[in-house]
């Protein structure tokens, strides 16, 4: 794993402000009648106002059939991960999951965060509170001297108590100069398994359930992953580096 110096950790903290700023600003503007693909728009602005790079637009892993042609994945209701930006018109109720990173001089951050447009269901809720709950944990067990297994474990004990199902093809990750980067960061595991944590390490920790079932479907497109069943998705995700000082959450919406 690249492990960061302290200098670097400190040059990680504007993109991880903006990317911070990004998401609440999206969650303040978002309402029905607006379509995923203003979201997009929204945060193209902010990216071309403070002078960020997007690192999704042209993005082309393994498992996209296309490049990806947004600066965000907007992902909702059944749609859990990597949903593409379309013309899809948000509607009252709809839970709404908004997962963005980009490049601030030099360095990236990467987080999401999963709301629910008025009028709340309790059902929409406890999905919403328990993924968060998830990420707070696997960040509490994101520690220097902690093991990677510990980070799963907290994450998918969560979730599998709260009878959600958690999926653990697709997790966190390092991030660094670029989004992606070594180690993988699972979303199940085993407690005292896994790698030792590291001063200097740098992830993105995501945890993301589904409400009735684990398995999942994805769209022709080859991006949006939904729940197989239909059933309703959560997803947070924060940028967060290890120093022997403390666990510093870098993507933080104060
Ligand atoms: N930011 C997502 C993640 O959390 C990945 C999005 S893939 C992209 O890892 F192509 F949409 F950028
Ligand atoms: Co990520």
């Amino acid at each position: 794993m690249g492990l960061k110096k302290a200098a670097e950790i400190e040059q990680m903290r504007p993109a991880g402000r903006f990317v911070a700023a990004v998401l609440a600003s999206l969650q303040q503007v978002a309402e029905p009648g607006m379509t995923t693909r203003d979201l997009d728009g929204h945060a193209h602005q902010m990216i071309a106002d403070a002078g960020a790079r997007s690192v999704y637009l042209g993005y082309h892993p393994s498992f996209g059939a296309v490049p990806y042609p947004g600066v965000l994945c907007a992902s909702v209701n059944d749609a859990a991960l990597h949903g593409l930006p379309t013309d899809r018109v948000l509607a009252p109720g709809d839970v709404v999951s908004v997962d963005f990173a980009a490049e601030v001089e030099g360095w990236v951050a990467d987080s999401a965060v999963t709301f629910q447009l008025p009028p709340t269901t309790p059902q929409a809720q406890r999905l919403i509170t328990t993924t968060a709950a998830a990420l707070e944990a696997g960040i509490a067990a994101a520690r220097v001297g902690n093991r990677m297994g510990d980070i799963s474990a907290a994450i998918g004990q969560i979730g599998l108590d709260a009878g959600f199902g958690v999926n653990a093809d697709f997790g966190g990750h390092g991030v660094g100069r670029t989004m992606h980067e070594d180690p993988h960061v699972p979303n199940r595991g085993r407690r005292g398994s896994g790698q030792r944590l590291k001063n200097g390490l740098v992830i993105a920790i995501e945890p993301w359930f589904m409400a009735e079932t684990e398995d999942y479907v994805v769209d022709d497109d080859g991006w949006t992953i939904r729940s197989a069943d239909g059933s309703l998705a959560a997803h947070f995700e924060h940028t967060v580096a290890l120093t022997d000082a403390g666990t510093v959450v870098l993507t933080a919406r104060d």
